[in-house]
C-alpha cells in the first residue's frame, strides 16, 4: 500500500472520527467533513485562535504546560484547518513556488490530517516555524511529544511513504499508546496501520 503512487487511486476515508485516522495523498477527507468536537487552544499555547478536538486540545495543553515549566515555549501556529482553507493554501504554494514544490510541502484539499483537528503545526522561542528543527524546543519535543500522544508525523527519510518532505514542526495525536509504538519503532502512521 505504502508504495502506491501518491494521488492515484484515492480512497475516501471511513473512519474520519477515528483517533487513528489515515490522511494522506491517498486517502481523502469529503470537502464537508467538520471534526465534531473542536476546541480552541489557550491563547497562551496558540497564536491566535487555533482549535483541535477534544481530546487532542486538552494533550497539547498538557504538552506545552510541561515545556513551559522546563524553560520551552511551544506555540501552536496552525492547527484544525477546513477544506476551503486549504484548497487556499495548497494553491497559493502552487504559485508562489511552483506545482512540484506544492505537491511536497502541502496537501491538496481533503488530503491533509489539518481537516480532522488532530495536527498541530508549532513554533518556538525563535518564532520560525521553518527553523524549529535548530531549537531547543525541538530538542525536547522531538523525545516527549509520545508521551502526550503527539508523533511527529513527517520524519526525515520517511517522504517515499509519507508523501511529503521532513516538517519538524507538525505533530499529529494519535493517543499515547500508538505514539509510544509509533516513537519505540522510529515508524510512521502509514506503517504502524498496515501492520
Ligand atoms: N503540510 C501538511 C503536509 C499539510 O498540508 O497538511
Ligand atoms: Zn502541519
Amino acid at each position: 500500500n505504502v508504495k502506491e503512487e501518491f494521488y492515484q487511486n484515492i480512497k475516501l476515508v471511513e473512519n474520519p472520527d477515528d483517533l487513528l485516522v489515515l490522511v494522506n495523498k491517498n486517502n481523502q477527507l469529503t470537502s464537508s467533513y467538520i471534526p465534531k468536537n473542536l476546541e480552541s487552544i489557550s491563547l497562551k499555547y496558540a497564536n491566535s485562535d487555533k482549535y483541535l478536538q477534544k481530546e487532542a486540545k486538552e494533550a497539547f495543553e498538557k504538552l506545552s504546560d510541561d515545556a513551559n515549566n522546563l524553560g520551552y515555549r511551544i506555540v501552536a501556529i496552525s492547527a484544525y484547518r477546513d477544506y476551503n482553507y486549504q484548497n487556499e493554501l495548497f494553491n497559493y504554494y502552487v504559485k508562489e513556488k511552483g506545482l512540484e514544490y506544492a505537491l511536497n510541502c502541502s496537501a491538496k484539499p481533503g488530503h491533509s490530517e489539518h481537516q480532522t483537528g488532530l495536527a498541530v503545526d508549532v513554533e518556538g522561542e525563535n518564532k520560525d516555524y521553518d527553523q524549529f528543527e535548530s531549537t531547543k524546543e525541538f530538542d525536547w519535543i522531538k523525545d516527549n511529544a509520545h508521551k502526550y500522544g503527539f508523533i511527529l508525523r513527517y520524519p526525515k527519510g520517511k517522504e517515499h511513504i509519507t508523501g511529503f518532505k521532513y516538517e519538524p514542526w507538525h505533530y499529529r495525536y494519535v493517543g499515547i499508546d500508538a505514539a509510544q509504538y509509533i516513537y519505540e519503532n522510529n515508524i510512521t502512521l502509514e506503517e504502524y496501520l498496515q501492520m
